[in-house]
């Protein structure tokens, strides 16, 4: 945001630094990374900028430029999650200072423009954009990514995997990545300029912190257990057959997407744009129908950009219930793409995107 330390020296008084991470959109592996697979997403334009100055004392002040609300709490303050955005930040500064990374009193004041609640990841935004704001900015950028999950997992409750936070700390411009979840190695694959990524808004919010996403976690780790593997990344279809109907259909999503996320990386990588747009289809089928975490409007997005001339692929993106579709369209399709989806599904929004860098501080 232009203006974010001139709004906080108007707010607090005194020259702040800022810094900026961003949402992201995941081109696809999904729900891969906490079975320690391959994820390829690219960080987006849309990010939460957080503009930071020291206090005297011991206390965090958060501004929330959106909401025009502010909270305070004591950095020794261990309390629980008030189930409020602030919970991102409190677990961020609890996480660092158990790992030992010292924070002091701050001021901060934070904006941003990632659409909440739609799978773009506001929250790893909000947490890798803290991270480096109190302090953080040092650390190499995967351990920021390690820490900020960390706090969502602990803190907030939410038992998300690395992908997020990774790509929101380490992404590069123009590329998405290729991440290896278990090894933390990561390719940067370049985004042609021949494709646009087109992002739809279905509008429909979801709220991962609870049940769905926690449960769908623990079943993997359970058909894990039943097929005698530390992770479902290890495990091969044909090792799925003794598992209830139920169970068998969730691990063969993970060990299906799994292959699918490492064959599309090397049809990207190779300019292959047909064959990673059908493996992003088959990966919306296996969301829909083996894991479960598709929704109506989301395959009806999917099903509107299938017949469009210069869509490769379409599928949902995040975690899922709700959210958004991400769509590879050839860029001199984009304007009747972006056209027939609008009028298609007129209660959503439709963003284009690029891929931008990870975090950092920023002159504003
Ligand atoms: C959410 C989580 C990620 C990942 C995706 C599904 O975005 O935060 O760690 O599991 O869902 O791929």
């Amino acid at each position: 945001m232009n203006g974010l330390g001139d709004k906080f020296r108007a707010i607090f008084g005194r020259p702040a630094q800022v810094f900026r991470a961003p949402g992201r959109v995941n081109l696809i592996g999904e729900h891969t990374d906490y079975n320690g697979g391959f994820v390829m997403p690219a960080a987006l334009d849309f990010g939460t900028w957080v503009a930071v100055a020291p206090r005297q004392d011991n206390q965090l002040v958060l501004r929330s430029y959106n909401l025009d609300e502010q909270v305070q709490f004591d950095l020794e303050d261990e309390s629980h999650p008030e189930h409020h955005w602030s919970d991102y930040v409190r677990g961020v500064v609890m996480t660092m200072r158990r790992q030992g990374v010292s924070v002091s009193g701050a001021d901060l004041l934070i904006w941003g423009n990632v659409p909440i609640g739609s799978g773009l990841s506001s929250s790893a935004s909000l947490e890798v954009a803290s991270c480096l704001a109190l302090g953080g900015q040092d650390l190499p950028r995967p351990l920021v990514a390690t820490l900020c999950q960390q706090a969502e997992n602990e803190f907030v409750g939410m038992r998300c995997g690395i992908m997020d936070q990774y790509i929101s700390a380490c992404a590069q411009e123009h590329h998405a990545l290729l991440l290896d979840c278990r090894s933390l190695e990561a390719r940067p694959v370049p985004i042609s300029p021949e494709v646009r990524l087109v992002i739809c808004n279905s509008g429909v919010k979801h709220a991962l912190a609870g049940g769905e996403y926690n449960q769908r976690r623990a079943a993997c780790e359970e058909g894990a257990r039943q097929v005698g593997v530390e992770l479902l990344r290890d495990a091969r279809l044909d090792q799925l057959d003794g598992l209830s109907a139920n169970l068998q259909k969730r691990c063969r999503h993970v060990v299906s997407e799994n292959l699918r996320a490492e064959e599309a990386g090397a049809a990207l990588l190779r300019g292959d744009l047909p064959r990673f747009g059908q493996l992003m289809y088959a990966s919306h089928a296996s969301l829909r129908d083996d894991y479960e975490v598709s929704c109506a409007e989301l395959d009806q997005l999917v099903e509107l950009a299938r017949p469009l001339p210069g869509v490769y692929g379409a599928r949902m993106t995040g975690g899922g219930f709700g959210g958004c579709t991400v769509n590879l369209v050839a860029a001199e399709h984009c304007e009747s793409v972006v056209g027939a989806l609008k009028a298609g599904y007129p209660a959503g929004e439709v963003y284009v995107c690029s891929a931008s860098a990870g975090a950092g501080r920023v002159d504003l």
